[in-house]
């Protein structure tokens, strides 16, 4: 067994990511969910705790799984985590190009390699970005997430603000 590490901003998680979580488990048994603080996307809707939260709401009771917060490098981050394997699910293309970049920085910068897995294809519309643009419209985004994170997303249309 090998602890894997799948870094995201997950603002919010959605069952695309979680498909990812499932997947990395069927392979390598343990993971650590890594809420990273990314500086290039500071406009988050909801706090990194509650992004922690939420994600925790969504892996519910499965074994094998940590959800932690995490700042700087995902590698760095994946290094404490005791990871030796960094994770990515890949929708698009265009995704592929940018974690084909970050991963050859990884493994350069520590020998921490990613391995990436295709996500299920019926969900591979699916984004956060979406679901804040849907859910802050007033659309129901009840398909694409737990009703943990459903419940948090009318809650912020509400405040105007992430919890
Ligand atoms: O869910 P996202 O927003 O697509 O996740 C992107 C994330 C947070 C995984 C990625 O930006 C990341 O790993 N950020 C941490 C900083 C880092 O390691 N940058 C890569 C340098 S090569």
């Amino acid at each position: 067994m090998s602890t894997a590490f799948l870094p995201g901003s997950f603002d919010p998680m959605h069952l695309g990511h979680l498909d990812v979580v499932d997947q990395a488990l069927e392979i390598f048994g343990d993971v650590v969910v890594g809420v990273m603080h990314n500086p290039s996307k500071p406009s988050g809707l909801f706090s990194p705790d509650a992004r922690v939260d939420l994600v925790k709401a969504t892996v519910g009771d499965r074994s094998g799984v940590r959800v932690e917060a995490f700042g700087g490098l995902a590698v760095q981050a994946a290094a404490r985590a005791g990871a030796t394997v960094i994770v990515k699910g890949l929708r698009t293309m265009a995704d592929f190009d940018i974690e084909q970049q970050m991963a050859q920085n990884n493994v350069a910068l520590t020998g921490i390699r990613t391995v990436f897995v295709p996500c299920r294809p019926d969900l591979a519309h699916i984004s956060s970005r979406f679901i804040r643009e849907i859910s802050a419209n007033g659309v129901s985004v009840d398909h694409m997430v737990v009703p943990a994170v459903a419940a948090a997303l009318t809650a912020a249309r509400g405040t105007g603000a992430g919890s």
